[in-house]
């Protein structure tokens, strides 16, 4: 199935300047392609060497166990040491690790010194409410620096954080720390967004109401409004860090490199949020790699990932990758159009950002405002760019390589996933690019894409996307689910790792990846199954059954179509679509409220009573409805 953002194989190349090939950490892909699928291992523990251990692995891969795979085992060391510690060392002590503006406009900046600080300062708060090392502390936080510090603290401390993007509301929220058992869960009583307040600490009372596992929560003051603090639960951020406890010392936990970092929940297929865990060790290593080879940074860079912490693109390349590199990371709280549509473009200019990485949807929005915004700024500091979430349809690529980037800057189309951990298939500036191609594997990565059978297919022929050998930045498992993660991803093909998107290979080895294959809808980028839309509808009283699709966006990439069954004595009206939009946006979040809701009287089914979402996919674009034969209506 494809939509209107699926890219089509335009053959068009461009090719990087010499300015940004001289500068080139990679200048040599192939050989270095070569190079690592010749000796995996060796390859992997060179860019193993880069990074600080306590002490030093006895064996890279240990695949005795597989699917279960082990990096660097035997190692010692904490992502945190590696982020911070190392740092406070050198000459970039008093480098900036972090600037941040506020939506308002207001500014702050850490140096590696100051966040170190900071840091140990709230992992002597963490210790001193008895997190230990393994225990999980769920984090639901606007894009603010204190998110930051309170990942980086639980790692230091070797706790597991579970971060919960911010835009998901009380249900969701709930079923995270409950998934997770965390005691304690970090909060703010609000967060800006085109300046209006997003009341985080209410819908986290909610969740907790809903989840008797918290005995801990800790709030940090960001927009003063009034909000309920319970006594001896609640503790505000800047009592605790005043206190003598929250010294600026602060031991790092010396971790396994095997030790659970951290869980990040995301949509399967499934109602049930998948816990998606990561180690320090091996995922250190990849995610610092592959940054630092994609987007080419350099020590005095200035590196910009618009993505929100609360998702993989942020844990990855906002918070960890850029500190292990030890360049300095910008990170903005607010909407891109607040208050006008020159906000993004203002700050690239202020800041002098040198690279920068969002999303297809991100682009498209912003690209709806016309060019004038951004031409009225000086962007010639920008030097890469980069995209992720979804295909980049050649409009948004143009829009993004002419307007941004003056035709000088090399798009960085990275395919990956929550599970992968880091950038998967994707460009180096040294390599030709075709628009809406993620182009070819990173160094290390084994790419193909397969039939039904698990055979290669032909190059032009779509097929299912696997990867065949592991990787240190892979998922461990699924959080207290070993079979899931084990029938999930490589219970289909033997010894083949299933991504669940379907793509093709060109002539030149190019990957297209085209799109989902599972009941998985990607909404302006967002990843979100159709059982949690479905399953927070049926959560309402009036609604018996409900199915939900994905149809094309030209904006978001998909929206959400829902179908309800409606309970007995129940009438369609538009009034009850809102309030079940309302109910979905109060129990799920925003991002996954459906466009519309299509009050019907029944579903197709297969015999089983499975819901065919393809044979409804069908029919609401007006296509064939393929084969039906099992459909039973
Ligand atoms: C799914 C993973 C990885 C960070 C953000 C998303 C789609 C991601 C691309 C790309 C085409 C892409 C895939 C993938 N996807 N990047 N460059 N080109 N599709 O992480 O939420 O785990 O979603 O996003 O469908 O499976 P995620």
């Amino acid at each position: 199935m494809t939509d209107t953002t699926t890219p089509t194989n335009t053959q068009e190349w461009f090719y990087p300047s010499e300015e940004v090939l001289q500068g080139a950490i990679i200048k040599d892909y192939d050989a270095l392609y070569k190079r690592s699928m010749d000796d995996l291992e060796g390859f992997w523990a060179e860019q193993a060497e880069t990074l600080d251990w306590y002490k030093k692995w006895d064996t890279v891969l240990d695949d005795s166990n597989a699917p279960f795979y082990k990096w660097f085992v035997g190692g010692k060391t904490n992502i945190a040491m590696n982020a911070l510690d190392r740092h406070v060392k050198t000459y970039r002590r008093n480098k900036l690790a972090l600037i941040w503006e506020g939506e308002a406009g207001d500014q702050r900046t850490y140096s590696y010194y100051r966040l170190w600080q900071e840091v140990n300062k709230f992992g002597n708060v963490l210790r001193s409410m008895g997190v230990r090392k393994g225990d999980r502390v769920t984090i639901y936080m606007g894009r603010v620096p204190e998110l930051i510090i309170a990942m980086m603290a639980c790692a230091k401390i070797g706790a597991v954080h579970s971060v919960v993007y911010g835009g998901f509301s009380e249900q969701a929220l709930a079923d995270r720390i409950e998934d997770a058992q965390s005691r304690v869960l970090v909060t703010q009583d609000g967060s800006w967004l085109r300046g209006n307040i997003v009341d985080l600490k209410k819908v986290a009372d909610e969740a907790v109401k809903r989840s008797a596992v918290v005995e801990h929560v800790i709030v940090y003051k960001r927009t003063g409004h009034n909000v309920m603090m319970e006594a001896d639960r609640d503790y505000w951020w800047h009592d605790l860090m005043a206190l003598p406890i929250a010294s600026t010392k602060c031991e790092t936990e010396v971790m396994d490199a095997e030790d659970p970092l951290f869980i990040l929940y995301t949509s399967g297929t499934t109602g049930k949020p998948k816990g998606i865990l990561h180690t320090h060790g091996g995922y250190a290593v990849y995610t610092s790699t592959t940054l630092k080879w994609v987007f080419d940074l350099k020590d005095d860079d200035r590196f910009w990932c618009a993505a929100d912490p609360g998702w993989i693109t942020g844990h990855s390349y906002i918070v960890y990758a850029p500190a292990i590199l030890g360049v300095t990371s910008f990170m903005y709280e607010g909407a891109p159009t607040h208050p006008y549509p020159d906000r993004w473009w203002k700050m690239v200019e202020y800041y002098g950002i040198n690279v920068m990485y969002t999303a297809p949807t991100a682009i498209r929005g912003l690209m709806r405002f016309g060019s004038t915004w951004p031409n009225r700024r000086d962007l010639s500091s920008l030097r890469l760019l980069g995209s992720v979430g979804e295909p980049i349809n050649p409009e948004a690529w143009k829009w993004y390589f002419d307007v941004i980037g003056k035709g000088k800057c090399p798009i960085m189309d990275t395919w990956w996933q929550t599970e992968t951990g880091g950038f998967m298939i994707t460009p180096m500036p040294s390599v030709g690019l075709k628009p809406g191609s993620a182009t070819r594997p990173f160094p290390g990565i084994d790419v193909d894409v397969v039939g039904e059978d698990g055979k290669p297919v032909k190059a032009g022929e779509d097929g299912l996307l696997v990867v065949k050998r592991p990787w240190p930045g892979m998922l461990r498992t699924v959080y207290g689910d070993p079979e899931r993660y084990k029938n999930q991803y490589w219970g289909k093909f033997k010894n083949l790792y299933l991504a669940g998107d379907s793509a093709r290979k060109d002539e030149d080895g190019y990957i297209w990846v085209i799109g989902r294959i599972d009941d998985v809808i990607k909404v302006s980028g967002y990843r979100l199954g159709t059982a949690e839309v479905e399953s927070g509808l049926v959560s309402h009283p009036a609604v018996a059954e409900a199915a939900a699709i994905g149809l094309p966006d030209e904006l978001k990439g998909n929206i959400i179509y829902a179908y309800c069954i409606l309970r007995e004595g129940n009438q369609p009206s538009p009034q009850l679509e809102d309030a079940l939009k309302n109910h979905i946006r109060h129990e799920v979040g925003p991002i996954a409220v459906p466009a519309h809701i299509e009050f019907v009287k029944q579903l197709p089914k297969t015999r089983s009573g499975k819901i065919m979402r393809r044979v409804l996919k069908a029919r609401a674009l007006g296509q064939p409805e393929g084969d039906v034969s099992t459909l039973e209506e």
